[in-house]
């Protein structure tokens, strides 16, 4: 399956997302992907950073391509993998739009925040342009960095669901440090000690949404 992590606004959590879903695929035991389609190369540093400080290495593999690349290329590899992870820049690029014609997913993060939510309708229509080339695809919506209280969240939600492009999905994620420092540390959260379980449990059901739920289950119990 190819899932890419998308979306036209900067800063929604694309990367964060994208590691944190390759690292437990990878830890659930299969063989993955991920593609940094972003020349921020964000997806690259976090593999990299893996690589150096874990003796087994990042447990996926990562490679950097862009435009046109990210299908033709994806298309030649996904079928050697279990799993493709594609993490795009935060804007309408042709290496968005390229991950865009070969995924099965299409991830798309939200900041309950007006700047974020202004770009719905840019998502919407470059969602519906994909599906010209390709018809078959899901596009699923969620909740980064909510907040613990307040309006805006159910605000949000409320606007996403009102758009029939996407699919808005109960997983968010909340605003929290475990996030971002397992991000600079070179982890996904379940590796984080200590741990955070309310990040744990809402990066373990986007998880589940997407992928096997079995599995997640027992990432859950080992600790990751
Ligand atoms: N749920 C969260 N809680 C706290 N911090 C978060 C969360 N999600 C993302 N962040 C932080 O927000 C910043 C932007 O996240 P990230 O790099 O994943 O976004 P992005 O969409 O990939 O950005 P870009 O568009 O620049 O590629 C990072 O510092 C990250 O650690
Ligand atoms: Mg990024």
């Amino acid at each position: 399956m190819i899932t890419v992590v998308g979306g036209t606004k900067g800063g929604s959590g694309k990367s964060t997302v994208a590691t944190n879903l390759a690292v437990m695929l990878a830890a659930a035991g299969r063989d993955v992907l991920l593609v940094d389609a972003d020349d921020q190369e964000t997806s690259t540093d976090f593999t990299n950073l893996r690589n150096e400080t874990r003796p087994g290495g990042a447990g996926y593999t990562c490679v950097a391509l862009t435009g046109r690349a990210v299908m033709t290329e994806t298309k030649r590899l996904a079928p050697k993998y279990g799993e493709v992870i594609i993490d795009t820049g935060g804007r309408d690029t042709v290496s968005q739009r390229a991950a865009l014609a070969v995924c099965d997913i299409y991830l798309i993060p939200f900041a309950p925040r007006s700047f974020d939510v202004w770009t719905l309708d840019k998502v919407a229509s470059l969602v519906e342009e994909a599906r010209a080339v390709n018809p078959d695809f899901r596009a699923l919506a969620f909740l980064n960095r909510t907040d613990p209280r307040g309006s805006d969240n159910v605000d949000a939600a409320q606007l996403i669901s009102s758009k029939p492009e996407l699919k808005f999905i109960e997983a968010a994620l909340g605003n929290r440090k475990a996030f971002a420092n397992a991000a600079a540390a070179g982890l996904a959260v379940p590796e984080l000690r200590p741990i955070d379980s309310k990040a744990v449990e809402e990066i373990g059901i986007l998880f589940g949404y997407l992928y096997d739920i079995e599995k997640v289950s027992k990432l859950h119990r080992v600790g990751i």
